[in-house]
């Protein structure tokens, strides 16, 4: 691989003291569908929950939630909490697989955009936060298309910072500058969050690490190379938490 001016190289179980042979991406747990009785498609569980998926966890009584005591929810909490923490960053690399589909007229799809997106922010020697929020920041096409800025947004909320947040969270109307006019709207929509201390991010992240990520000539990274960082930073405890 060519390395980039800022760092000479991705090498974060050096630098983070990370594992970066944890899991094989091959396995990431797409999970093959089946179809129920009912006529409706269901997943399998990812091959990835079979790692982490408890069975010690005792079983409440009740089937309505007003029935259930402090104890209850105590054990309840924890136990959720484990687990979804432990299968967040599997799930994510599945939903980036989700995004291997087609091109859409591209050159190059949106695996491969948000991975370009990720080396050009890593290269310019960004912050960890923004790197992995450049990683992450197409996500939200999976599961909300209409929004997707700001879904991704909120699911990097509470382990970045704000700024990052931010930016991700208004890429798509920022992005809008490059193509909204071609489409009968205003290209410059974003001046309405003009006075946010973020703006200026936002804007640079949208020209450096955004519009220009189609390239298929790129020397884009592979994911396995952002996949330690990414756990590190989607690792940590909650900012909104009390
Ligand atoms: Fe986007
Ligand atoms: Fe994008």
């Amino acid at each position: 691989m060519s390395e980039g001016p800022g760092r000479a190289s991705l090498d974060y179980s050096v630098r983070k003291g990370c594992d970066t042979k944890t899991r094989t991406h091959a396995d990431a747990g797409s999970g093959a569908l089946t179809t129920s009785r009912s006529g409706h498609a269901s997943a399998e569980p990812a091959a990835h929950y079979s790692r982490v998926m408890r069975t010690d966890i005792p079983e409440v009584p009740w089937t309505r939630m007003e029935e259930g005591t402090a104890a209850d929810y105590a054990v309840l909490t924890a136990a959720s909490a484990a687990h979804t923490s432990a299968a967040l960053v599997d799930n994510l690399l599945t939903m980036l697989d989700l995004l291997k589909g087609p091109n859409l007229g591209y050159q190059i799809n949106r695996y491969e955009h948000s991975l370009q997106s990720a080396t050009r922010a890593y290269r310019a020697d960004e912050s960890d936060d923004l790197i992995v929020g450049a990683l992450l920041h197409d996500i939200g096409d999976v599961f909300a298309p209409a929004n997707h800025s700001d879904a991704a947004g909120a699911l990097l909320a509470p382990y970045v910072d704000e700024r990052t947040e931010w930016i991700v969270r208004h890429h798509g109307i920022s992005q809008g500058y490059y193509y909204f006019h071609h489409l009968g709207g205003d290209r410059n929509a974003r001046e309405h969050y003009r006075d946010s201390p973020h703006y200026d991010a936002c804007v640079a992240f949208c020209a450096d690490y955004d519009q220009n990520c189609f390239d298929p000539n790129y020397d884009t990274l592979p994911i396995g190379e952002f996949e330690p960082l990414l756990r590190e930073v989607m690792g940590r405890p909650s900012r909104f938490d009390t």
